[in-house]
């Protein structure tokens, strides 16, 4: 099995990661470390805490980052994952939980350090707890077994942007962490919108779940109401795309997906800030900036049908 930290922002579809990572018997889901990003900082914890309880999970729960490293906070994404992200779902009032007395980053080195070369890093919303980690020990670097991102986009198939044109919500929320946690010699898969948007779970499918899997199908049911609203009026679907439950596919089983590998940045100003670019050709340039970095892998395609199939298997 494999251990792993999951930096979630409680969000519908990270519900649905956290439950597919919770349910896979491959995973030891050791945490769940939140940011802000979909909710605020506290609704996203408070959701994190819920799952945990409502579903008797082990993992911990530390709470993160409340706003991004230097660009100006953009506010919770009401619009697409309700005002306290879980769409229309209602925590009851008296529901009260409680988490570790670390903050996120912090509980990230101590997890890493106590379990060298073992820990997996799965990172699903804007990457400011894992690059405060990496700023304050620089050496976690080494002693992870691999972290895995979803967020960006690359151009396959000329798949760019959700918030802007150029730009993926978590990398477009903190593009400075990103493109830490990007340049850091550690090695990263990215998982981006190139393929989760290749993958999709249709009306059908979300009800078929709902009717087939018991208490957590209906649960993925019931928070995806406002989340495929949103979809059939400002996307024009009748479903939505496997963001981060993608990212936990790849870790399950890499063998869904195709990679590419090469240096990777982020824009951090201007007009395609959060913009993520991958250097793909062994050119030697002017300027040699490039060439030192290490080379990540992006996701390029996915077998979306083995991937919804292992999804309802596992639920
Ligand atoms: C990503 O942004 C968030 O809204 C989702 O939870 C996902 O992590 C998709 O761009
Ligand atoms: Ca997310």
């Amino acid at each position: 099995t494999k251990k792993i930290i999951l930096d979630t922002d409680p969000g519908i579809d990270d519900a649905m990661a956290i439950l597919f990572a919770e349910a896979h018997p491959d995973i030891e889901l050791l945490a769940l470390t939140t940011v802000f990003g979909n909710a605020t900082i506290d609704n996203g914890t408070r959701n994190a805490l819920y799952l945990k309880d409502r579903f008797k999970m082990k993992a911990v729960i530390a709470k993160g980052a409340s706003q991004p490293l230097v660009r100006a906070p953009v506010g919770p994404t009401e619009i697409v994952h309700g005002v306290t992200g879980l769409g229309d779902f209602q925590i009851p009032d008296s529901f009260v939980g409680h988490h570790d007395s670390r903050p996120a980053y912090q509980y990230i080195i101590d997890t890493v350090k106590a379990y060298p070369h073992e820990i997996t890093l799965v990172a699903v919303g804007p990457l400011t707890n894992l690059a405060l980690a990496l700023q304050a020990a620089p050496e976690i670097a080494q002693l992870v077994a691999e972290v895995v991102v979803m967020g960006g986009a690359f151009g396959v198939n000329d798949h760019r942007g959700n918030v802007t044109p150029y730009a993926e919500a978590n990398i477009h929320d903190d593009p400075h962490a990103a493109d830490i946690v990007f340049c850091a010699p550690w090695p990263v898969t990215i998982i981006g919108l190139d393929v989760t948007e290749e993958s999709f779970f249709s009306a059908t499918y979300l009800e078929q779940l709902r009717h087939d899997t018991g208490d957590v199908g209906e649960f993925i049911f019931d928070i995806s109401r406002y989340y495929l609203r949103f979809y059939s009026q400002k996307v024009g679907l009748d479903g939505c795309h496997v963001h981060d439950p993608s990212a936990i596919a790849y870790v399950i089983d890499p063998t869904l997906f195709t990679t590419r590998k090469g240096a990777v940045r982020v824009v951090c100003e201007g007009p395609a800030s959060g913009m993520t670019l991958q250097k793909l050709d062994n050119r030697r340039y002017q300027t040699d900036e490039w060439s030192s970095m290490p080379a990540q892998q992006v996701g390029v395609t996915v077998n979306a049908r083995r991937l919804l199939d292992l999804y309802r298997q596992t639920i």
